[in-house]
């Protein structure tokens, strides 16, 4: 697939609908090779990747399930288990961070989870050229302390999603998207209107 029609016909699938097969080693590790390419100012390479399955999401499952009684203390045993349950809608899930810097003299920490978003962006990118689908999910999950500690970050680190990967068991159509030009503003270069007042 040429790069822009990739980009361009790219489209989330629902994570309840990815199945085998996954992307082989071989696969992942140019989908990883893609995501290690993101615009990263200062090269800090804030960016942190576990992939996730088989036992593995078997005990991310658990994860979500205590996280939750851990939110929620009086959480149903129903409840906990449907939160378990979301680690296990597809076959291969790629956790993505940002191991944050926060002492970096020139790039905040902004700029980093920046950097980690692009890395994600060019996973989905290149899941998609090859024919996989994929979806970035977060939730309270991605945000929780006993779920950041298990991956081993720290409060300042941000979890920015879980990849669902797999094969789409359904067609999917193409998506509509908005008109670019509705997020284009006129700039005229004026100065910030609290200087051009002084
Ligand atoms: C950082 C981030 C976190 C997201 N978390 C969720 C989520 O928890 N649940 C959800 O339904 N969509 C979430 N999304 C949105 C989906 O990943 C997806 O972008 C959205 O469904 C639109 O689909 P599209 O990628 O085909 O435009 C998140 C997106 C981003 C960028």
């Amino acid at each position: 697939m040429e790069a822009l029609e990739a980009i361009l016909s790219r489209r989330s699938v629902s994570a309840r609908l990815l199945g085998e097969p996954v992307p082989s080693d071989a696969e992942l590790e140019e989908v990883l090779a893609a995501a290690v390419t993101a615009p990263d100012h200062g090269a800090i390479r804030p960016w942190r990747f576990a992939v996730i399955r088989g036992e593995g999401l078997q005990r991310l499952a658990a994860l979500f399930g205590e996280a939750l009684r851990r939110r929620e203390p009086g959480a149903s045993e129903a409840a906990i288990e449907e939160a378990a349950a979301k680690a296990l809608r597809s076959p291969l899930v790629i956790a993505v961070w940002a191991e944050v810097r926060e002492d970096h003299p020139k790039v905040p920490p902004v700029e980093q989870i920046i950097s980690t978003g692009a890395a994600v962006q060019n996973m989905l990118i290149a899941l998609h050229a090859k024919g996989y689908g994929a979806i970035q999910l977060t939730g309270p999950n991605a945000h929780d302390p006993y779920v950041k500690a298990a991956f081993g970050l720290q409060p300042k680190d941000e979890m920015v999603g879980f990849v669902f990967v797999g094969t789409p068991s359904e067609e999917q159509p193409a998506k509509r998207r908005p008109a670019a030009a509705d997020f284009l503003r006129p700039w005229d270069g004026a100065a910030p209107r609290e200087a051009a007042a002084d």
